[in-house]
């Protein structure tokens, strides 16, 4: 049994109030270094805190470790405000990266969507590890789609709309 989030009872998730700054600039994270990592569609990640502070995107079950602990990158000195934005959160966390995804269709994102594994390893009775995401880039046609089973329709959520004053930001916590 792990600790759990009651907020997080109902649906598995929950919309957080739109990020309030600092304004978070665009060169931060066009400038970090990426790489060619494909999960839930054409994507590149950027790894800014990893299992062992390489420059890589594996599970950190690959190094024995829950996804906790995570330990910056050389991303990391290029991208100080995305750092304290992940300091801010005040928990202890494991993988921090930006993931660029590529346009894509509904029925692609369908065919992609996937159950993560964020608490392999992780010791029962310690805090349920949860994904937050926060949105950079304003696409208003562009939403995020959530299930609560992969293959029924019914169970979906979806979030649109990042736009918020000009950088167009909010924030998820999924279980
Ligand atoms: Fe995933």
């Amino acid at each position: 049994m792990h600790l759990k989030l009651y907020a997080l009872t109902e649906k598995g998730f929950v919309v957080l109030r739109d990020y309030e700054g600092p304004p978070i600039p665009k060169e931060e994270w066009m400038s970090l270094e990426y790489m060619d990592w494909k999960s839930g569609g054409d994507t590149n990640f950027a790894p800014i805190a990893s299992a062992l502070g390489e420059m890589e995107c594996a599970g950190f079950w690959d190094h024995g470790k829950p996804d906790k602990d995570g330990i910056w990158t050389k991303n990391a000195s290029i991208c100080p405000t995305l750092v304290q934005w992940a300091k801010n959160v005040g928990a202890n966390f494991g993988r921090v990266r930006i993931i660029k995804l590529n346009p894509n269709t509904y029925e692609e994102t369908v065919h992609n969507l996937h159950l993560d594994d964020n608490n392999r390893l992780n010791p029962d009775g310690e805090g349920w590890v949860v994904r937050a995401w926060l949105e950079l880039s304003d696409d208003p046609n562009s939403y995020m789609i959530l299930r609560e089973d992969k293959d029924d329709p019914s169970t979906e959520s979806r979030k649109c709309s990042w736009a918020t004053p000009e950088s167009s930001q909010s924030i998820h916590l999924m279980r």
